[in-house]
């Protein structure tokens, strides 16, 4: 593993799971995270010892910020992570642009990058399981964001046919360090709250629309493992992150239910979304085989690892 290492969006969910676990893995390496706090949370870092650039990456002076020193590994995670903000430009300058940004200033340089796409690219398709290599047809600004970062990780990738790069497509991700995203929040964490509240659960009718939930720590896994796989794959490639199975809301009451020791009843409310997904499944046979991904998270021990960590439903820092 690399010695001096980047990370992007490190305040936040993901990228405080991946620094922490790093830190743990590599204590030799030098980890820097840059973040604009814009969705970030301090009380994520709890624990973090290297260096934190408070910064946008898409206009962060990076050949300044790093002097003649180029990383040997980026992970970039920055991102507007709220899919409601419907507004196209705001999404497109902030992802893709901060993408190309950052891109553009380690063109030509011994660097891996790894950088967060997502299953939003998929959007609504009648395919019961997402494969990558499937029409994509993003039904939001924020799908659409990321499937362009992808586009333009491939114009990169023809340019600089020496830098490994790799996209991973988050499915829906939940676990420890994710309360601040509030209502962007994985259903997951967001149901438990509610619960642990003592307010019903509220889900859309008739909660067996099925999502494809993996848990933060098999996120981490995957995207450490697509790093060292990058070393030998030189090129581009986009991959799926799921756990491999689409599980219904109902199931996660059920889970939540018997994690917390509680009895919740959902309440149903008609789905205001005309494009609601029915069902997201990540077919991971190219995920294995190339990177050597396994979950090794269920639902069921997602939710009760998540329950263990103390996150579950609450912020123990608040
Ligand atoms: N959580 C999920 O279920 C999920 C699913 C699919 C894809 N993703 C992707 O994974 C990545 C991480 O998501 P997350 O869930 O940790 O979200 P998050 O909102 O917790 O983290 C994003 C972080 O990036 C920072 N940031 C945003 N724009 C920035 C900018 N221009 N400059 C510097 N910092 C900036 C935010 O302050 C925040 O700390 C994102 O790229 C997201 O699109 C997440």
């Amino acid at each position: 593993m690399a010695k001096e290492i980047v990370i992007t969006g490190g305040a936040g969910f993901i990228g405080s799971n991946l620094a922490l676990e790093l830190q743990r893995r590599e204590p030799g390496a030098e980890i820097l995270l840059v973040d604009d706090f814009r969705s970030g949370s301090f009380p994520n870092l709890a624990g973090f010892r290297g260096d934190l650039v408070t910064a946008d990456v898409g206009l962060l002076d990076w050949p300044r910020l790093l002097g003649n020193r180029t990383p040997e590994l980026v992970f970039h995670l920055a991102s507007i992570t709220d899919t409601t903000v419907t507004d196209t430009a705001t999404q497109m300058r902030a992802n893709v642009e901060g993408w190309r940004h950052l891109l553009s200033c380690f063109a030509g340089k011994s660097v891996r990058l790894v950088y967060a796409s997502s299953a939003a690219v998929y959007g609504i398709c009648t395919s019961v399981r997402n494969r990558v290599g499937d029409p994509e047809r993003p039904a939001n600004a924020y799908g659409f964001s990321k499937l362009q970062m992808e586009h333009l990780a491939w114009c990169f990738a023809r340019e600089n046919p020496g830098i490994p790069l790799c996209g991973l497509r988050y499915f829906n991700v939940y676990g420890p360090r994710e309360t601040h995203k509030g209502k962007s929040a994985s259903m997951i964490g967001q149901l438990a709250a509610q619960i642990h509240s003592g307010t019903r659960p509220r889900l859309f009718v008739d909660g067996t629309q099925k999502r494809d939930f993996v848990y933060v720590a098999d996120v981490v896994e995957a995207t450490l493992s697509a790093a060292s796989a990058a070393l030998a794959a030189k090129g581009h490639a986009v991959f799926n992150v799921g756990s491999g199975q689409g599980r219904s809301f109902n199931e996660v009451i059920r889970c939540l239910n018997a994690a917390l020791g509680t009895q919740a009843e959902p309440e149903y409310f008609p789905c205001p979304y005309r494009f609601f997904q029915p069902h997201t499944e990540a077919d991971l046979s190219a995920t294995r085989a190339t990177i050597g991904y396994e979950p090794r998270f269920s639902l069921e021990k997602g939710i009760e690892a998540y329950r263990e960590s103390g996150w579950l439903g609450r912020d123990p820092l608040e």
